[in-house]
């Protein structure tokens, strides 16, 4: 972990907000790597959810919303963290977390919450602790130019709210019918008590939802269904299946409304943590936010002449956590021989073995890939090759976000790419001129071939949708 972490600030993946004033827990900006990777995520999924499909429609509602929404939703009562404090060294934990460290279980009581007996702080290794007390995670703030009780207003913890209190007029306009979905990518606020493992549990972060809205009866199926959906999309984007894992919850653990769920799991370098969590709600939201707005929120099925309010089926993932374990599964260290021979895989704190240099590289999938082609001219002071390496760049930058780089050795210029994971690297040389030819390297396999600039678009298009073998192959 140390070791990404330092490449995302090396390369402009990811800084602490606020760096200058010594950062501000738990929140974090993407630099220009970042934010490209976060928008190639964003933008699978939407392509996944909503452009491939007819029966799934798009919603970008407000972050503050009307108090009465957290209400009705419980949140406003029961959106809660235990929290406990070391009275000694005044450190804050959740209670959970800190009992789960230990290897042992929070109790729970009718008045909350009791830690178990020999649980200690785990900075100071005190057992003065506090009893365990319910702290709301919802970030307060006030409406207008007073601040009382009655202009309180809360940063929205989930998107998901949003689409259930705008679910008859998505219904009204969008001609869809039960069985159909919304859609909404946006950010949450949730004031953890411990913000922890890099970007992983964020006091701001960004989640991607979905309600999908079903006949009641109809839960097993489509929540089987969309768990299958949603696992596809994991190693498409290139999670593989043997570092994702399913969470089923017990009934013990669903709650009261719900019928099922399961969290989707990724092997981190700090553990096996939840990316996205997959539940059968029933009509829990839809049937509190008829009982508070007294509004219908039921549907009537013209052809059936069937009245009910919709069950749902509730993907909820978090781009920040899944950016993360991209970065995780790309990131590698690698052995390559300076001459001919194989790459190895490398030992961390080992130098590499005689005649082997050491290369970091982010093997993204390449749809994922921040810069999709970084163009070189071989050389930076013949304009002629210059200005057609140019003539290359603007072809391919229409197209994908690429990066130009015309300074030092060709060798440093890949090994540069490599650590920000472009998938590949078109050299532009003095045969071009004669014959408009170029070198396309691949980031993975290191190999190079040569083919007409005219070849390149379709080449690269097959191997970025993922269709087609990776281009040097
Ligand atoms: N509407 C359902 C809901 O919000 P959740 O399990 O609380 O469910 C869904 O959150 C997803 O949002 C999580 O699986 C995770 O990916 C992301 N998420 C939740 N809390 C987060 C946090 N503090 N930091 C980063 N991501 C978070």
């Amino acid at each position: 972990m140390d070791a990404l972490v330092s490449l995302c600030k090396r390369r402009g993946f990811i800084f602490q907000s606020s760096e200058i004033y010594d950062g501000i827990n738990g929140f974090w900006d993407y630099g220009p790597l970042g934010c490209e990777l976060k928008r190639n995520i964003r933008d699978s999924w939407w392509r996944d959810v909503v452009q491939l499909r007819e029966d799934v429609v798009g919603l970008d509602s407000s972050i503050i919303m009307n108090p009465r929404v957290w209400e009705a939703s419980g949140h406003t009562a029961g959106f809660v963290d235990p929290m406990v404090d070391c009275r000694d060294c005044r450190k804050r934990f959740r209670a959970d977390m800190l009992c789960e460290e230990q290897g042992l279980q929070l109790e729970k009581t009718d008045q909350g919450f009791r830690l178990p007996a020999g649980t200690v702080c785990t900075a100071c290794k005190s057992k003065n602790l506090t009893e365990p007390r319910a702290f709301n995670l919802m970030f307060k703030t006030f409406i207008g130019p007073v601040e009382e009780d009655a202009s309180v207003a809360y940063l929205r913890p989930e998107t998901a709210q949003g689409i259930f209190v705008q679910f008859q007029n998505i219904l009204a306009v969008s001609r869809q019918k039960v069985p159909f979905g919304i859609a909404q990518i946006g950010k949450a606020f949730r004031n953890e008590i411990n913000p922890r493992n890099f970007t992983f549990r964020s006091r701001e972060f960004e989640q991607m939802e979905l309600e999908f809205f079903i006949k009641p009866g109809d839960d097993a199926q489509w929540h089987a269904y969309w768990v299958e959906q949603r696992m596809a999309w994991y190693n498409r984007i290139g999670l593989p299946p043997a570092r994702l894992q399913q969470y089923v919850y017990p009934q013990s653990e669903l709650a009261h409304y719900a019928s099922a769920c399961v969290d989707v799991m990724y092997e981190f370098p700090f553990g096996v943590q939840e990316l996205e969590g997959i539940a059968a709600r029933g009509n829990y939201d839809l049937s509190r936010h008829q009982e508070y707005s007294r509004k219908s929120m039921e549907y009537f099925n013209q052809e059936t002449k069937e009245r009910f309010i919709p069950h749902v089926i509730e993907p909820s993932a978090g781009v920040d956590r899944v950016a993360l374990a991209v970065l995780c599964e790309a990131y590698r260290e690698e052995w390559v021989p300076k001459g001919e021979g194989e790459t190895l895989q490398a030992e961390f704190g080992k130098p590499p073995p005689a005649g082997y240099e050491l290369r970091t590289v982010m093997r993204f999938a390449p749809a994922m890939a921040p810069i999709k082609v970084a163009v070189f001219p071989l050389v930076k002071n013949k304009p002629e090759l210059v200005s057609k390496a140019r003539e290359v760049f603007d072809m391919l930058r229409d197209v994908w976000p690429c990066f130009w780089d015309q300074t030092g050795a060709i060798g440093r210029r890949y090994r540069r790419q490599d650590e920000i994971g472009t998938p590949f690297g078109v050299t532009v040389d003095f045969d071009t001129l004669e014959d408009n030819t170029v070198t396309l390297r691949d980031r993975d396999t290191m190999r190079q071939i040569r083919l007409p600039i005219n070849e390149l678009l379709p080449r690269l298009a097959g191997a970025i949708r993922g269709s087609a073998p990776t281009a040097a192959e």
